[in-house]
């Protein structure tokens, strides 16, 4: 049976935990110029509606580093910005290629191709969740701290799509996060509320200090994201308590590190000081995107 990842909750844990553990293992493998091409023969279809650096890139290279091919597809255009069916999209691409990757608006959207189509269907990030983001982030911070059980992590920011990520982790994983979200700004509340009954550490603050008192991780967005542009002024306003600054940094773990997904805006959500600062493994953390989607991709199209 095909398999789809199109929230975090579609794997279990010990899944997250061997795609994890190969991710490093493919990363080993890179750095010794090693070549490792099982996806031979095989093709990526990539829908995207909204822009895109990261997961573009880092999924074209991923293809071509496992010995496959990719096709993006570009907003606007396919037939689906002319109004062909989403179901009738998943058919075709289905006939054609291995698996599809896709970036878009509403989670429905990606649910909707992953019902349609006999392939795998990735959530290159939708307006509700990022998951290749989050789990890839996961490798980064395996990287430092081993335990995960004992693991603070805080979001602070808008309860976007990485936030609702960063739940559903949480939902599969023991580490305890902390999102301080202002009011108006919350994550997915079926999401919280499933946490918080099935007992898992997930809080939610409005302060931003209380969320990051003695945390290994702090992670942060952009307090507008793709499609809310037309906010992004209010949003300013709103969000300045909740900036990631030198001064909220010490308030957590000498050791911590500081997460952000990219794109960054210097002097918004993270201040230069940080994320340009010895703390910040943001370079690494875009990195890891490429290693941990070449263990997916592999275990989805191998
Ligand atoms: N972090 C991330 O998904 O970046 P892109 O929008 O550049 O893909
Ligand atoms: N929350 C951001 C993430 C970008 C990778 C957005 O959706 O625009």
């Amino acid at each position: 049976m095909k398999r789809d990842l199109l929230t975090i909750l579609d794997l279990n844990r010990e899944e997250i935990e061997g795609l994890l553990a190969r991710a490093r293992v493919l990363k080993s493998w890179h750095r010794q110029g090693r070549s490792h091409t099982p996806l031979a023969g095989k093709t990526l279809a990539m829908i995207f509606d909204k822009p895109s650096t990261r997961t573009r890139v880092s999924f074209e290279v991923g293809m071509a580093q496992l010995g496959g091919t990719s096709i993006y597809l570009a907003p606007g255009q396919t037939q689906l910005a002319r109004n062909e069916p989403v179901a009738d999209t998943a058919q075709v691409l289905s006939r054609y290629v291995n698996g599809v990757v896709i970036r878009t608006f509403a989670q429905e959207t990606v649910e909707e191709l992953a019902a349609h189509a006999s392939i795998p269907v990735i959530n290159g990030l939708t307006d509700s969740h990022h998951p290749c983001q989050v789990l890839s982030d996961l490798l980064t911070i395996r990287e430092r701290f081993q335990d995960l059980a004992h693991l603070k992590v805080a979001w602070v920011g808008d309860g976007n799509n990485m936030a609702n990520s960063w739940i559903t982790a949480a939902l599969h994983l023991d580490f305890t996060l902390y999102l301080a979200c202002p009011q108006g700004y919350e994550p997915d509340t079926d999401l919280v509320q499933q946490a918080q009954k099935t007992g898992k550490r997930v809080y939610l603050t409005q302060d931003p200090q209380a969320a990051v008192a003695d945390v290994q991780v702090i992670n942060t967005d952009v307090w507008a994201s793709m499609g809310q542009e037309d906010e992004a002024a209010t949003r300013r306003e709103v969000f300045k308590p909740y900036q990631v600054n030198a001064a909220l940094l010490q308030l957590a773990r000498p050791e911590a590190m500081v997460l952000h997904c990219l794109p960054a805006h210097r002097g918004e959500e993270i201040a230069a000081e940080v994320i340009d600062g010895p703390q910040s493994m943001v370079w690494d953390q875009a990195e890891n995107r490429l290693h941990f989607q070449k263990a997916l991709l592999e275990w989805l199209l191998g």
